[in-house]
């Protein structure tokens, strides 16, 4: 069928929802911060007071992080060490599902309608992906 034929791939769909959502700005890293307090409040005392640097940072990196979706080569090597910087954060493997939630939250509170129930299932399964290589690596004997 023509039209299975031309869905989209999962990467296609995250660049994609991405690049609507980072046309915001910083807005989009702030209500990250503030979707994920929401749903795991136990995390906001791991992080600075004032969230705007971190917000920051964490959209480069996952701007980086999509850039490299066609390329695991180079961002499978790169998310284990961030995986592994993150261990001295006191980040254990259990905090990886509230951080692929909130971003989801996110992207459907940004991108209203535009952000389609496929989009999401893009974005789960290849949130799963990674956060299953940076959690192997950060924590192998679990
Ligand atoms: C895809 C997953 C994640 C990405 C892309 C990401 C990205 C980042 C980046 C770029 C930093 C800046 C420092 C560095 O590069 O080492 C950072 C720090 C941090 N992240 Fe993550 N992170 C992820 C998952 C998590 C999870 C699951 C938690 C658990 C709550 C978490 C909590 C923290 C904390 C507490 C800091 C340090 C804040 C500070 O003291 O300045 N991160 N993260």
């Amino acid at each position: 069928m023509a039209e299975t034929l031309e869905e989209p791939s999962d990467d296609v769909r995250i660049r994609r929802s991405w690049a609507k959502a980072v046309a915001a700005g910083d807005l989009v890293g702030r209500l990250f911060y503030s979707n994920l307090f929401e749903i795991a409040p136990a995390t906001r005392p791991m992080f600075p007071e004032v969230i705007e640097d971190q917000a920051k940072k964490l959209l480069q990196t996952l701007n980086w992080i999509i850039d490299h979706l066609d390329d695991m080569e180079t961002l499978v090597p790169a998310a284990e060490s961030l995986a592994i910087r993150h261990i001295r954060y006191d980040v254990k493997a259990e905090h990886y599902p509230a951080v692929g939630e909130a971003l989801i939250a996110t992207l459907r509170q940004g991108l209203g309608p535009a952000f389609t129930s496929e989009d999401e299932a893009a974005w789960l399964r290849v949130y799963a992906q990674l956060s299953q290589v940076m959690t192997t690596a950060a924590y192998p004997t679990r």
